[in-house]
């Protein structure tokens, strides 16, 4: 079988993607995967790349990118030729030859949202993980709140600031944010690893806030923080299945590091200030809870593959949704692996189910 494994891309997940590539690539099982390794530079171009783990891994600080090999992989569109081209920087044209399935390991826009499984579709290329629609929405944090709550999943409470409300009226945007209590988490409404995010403690912040999102996505929402627990958890839907599967829950703690929250350097670059426990210490109730709101979500946002959903348990032990992801960080010691091991299902299991359902 022939998996074109796809990553970096345009967002500013770019170098998690690589990281998530790296673990992906190392867990393939040679014998059964002949690997096109296909990297997106941060300006987009498509190429290939050398086969090679280690040099997309974060490492001491350091984070990866996709070098621009000067190859440049072509994708036909309109399923008359399939096969993928080469063509070198001399204008050398080598055929690719034919790929059974892509695994789209994008993070954000570009990637995450909906775009590159549009392009496949229209190419009539099978890939893993979610289809166009699930991943657009699920990619807009206003877009996936508005669809759980209405199907009655609890979220938090919330406002919306569109480019045009910030444009015609700061000043009521910013009342209608500072009337949540504080503090309130400042987000672009499509991005990732909490790029662009902000804490803030009181309505004298919420402008630079604001403003710093909008640098990320004109679309900026503003959430009432939640006090409580961040629990998460996996859904699988594995070969042949037609019940998504649901892993165990895990605990997300910041504890320590000067971290406000769970912020990009607490994620990617400072390990020790972040501890992930699968399972999470809560009780049955709770985790049966968690496990029935991530089977909703996920059946809700119409998802297939793979999710991992991300809730708040408070301190009252109400459960409420905070977001799903159709491409989660996917590095070994990420939250959906973890807690698919301690469900039962390892690493390279893993990487086998998600790929042998693209196919099935
Ligand atoms: N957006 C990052 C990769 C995550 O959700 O894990
Ligand atoms: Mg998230």
């Amino acid at each position: 079988t022939r998996v074109a494994v796809v990553f970096g891309g345009r967002s500013e997940e770019h170098s998690i993607s690589c990281a998530t590539a790296a673990s992906v690539l190392r867990a393939m099982d040679r014998e059964r995967y002949d690997v096109v390794p296909i990297g997106i530079t941060r300006e987009g171009h498509w190429v290939l790349v050398d086969d090679d783990p280690e040099a997309l891994e974060i490492r001491d600080g350091r984070l990866p990118h996709v070098p621009d090999t000067g190859r440049q992989v072509i994708v036909p569109l309109g399923g008359l030729d399939q096969d993928l081209r080469v063509v070198a920087t001399d204008g050398t044209v080598a055929d690719l030859g034919p790929v059974d399935v892509v695994f789209p390991l994008l993070h954000g826009p570009f990637g995450e949202d909906g775009t590159i499984q549009g392009l496949l579709e229209l190419a009539d290329i099978r890939y893993v993980g979610c289809g166009v629609l699930a991943s657009a929405a699920m990619m807009d944090k206003h877009v996936m709140k508005v669809l759980f709550s209405s199907a009655g999943l609890a979220v938090g409470p919330y406002t919306v600031i569109t480019d045009l409300d910030w444009r015609r009226d700061r000043a009521a945007a910013l009342d209608a944010a500072a009337s949540l209590h504080f503090p309130v988490f400042v987000k672009p409404a499509r991005a990732g690893s909490s790029m662009g995010v902000v804490k803030v403690d009181g309505p004298e912040e919420l402008e630079a806030a604001v403003d710093k999102a909008r640098s990320h996505d004109p679309k900026v929402l503003v959430e009432q923080g939640i006090a409580g627990r961040e629990i998460e958890c996996g859904v699988l839907q594995g070969r042949g299945a037609d019940v998504p599967r649901i892993s165990e829950v895990g605990e997300i703690t910041v504890v320590g590091g000067g971290h406000e929250f769970y912020d990009f350097e607490a994620k990617y670059l400072d390990e020790a200030s972040v501890r992930i426990q699968v399972p999470a210490g809560v009780s049955d109730g709770v985790r049966a809870q968690v496990r029935e709101v991530a089977r909703r979500a996920f059946e809700v946002a119409g998802c297939e593959g793979l999710a991992r959903v991300d809730c708040f348990v408070t301190e009252a032990g109400e459960v409420l949704i905070n977001e799903i992801n159709t491409m989660p960080g996917f590095t070994p010691f990420s939250m959906y692996p973890q807690a698919w091991a301690a469900s039962g299902v390892s690493y390279p299991e893993l990487v086998d189910e998600l790929i042998q359902l693209a196919l099935a």
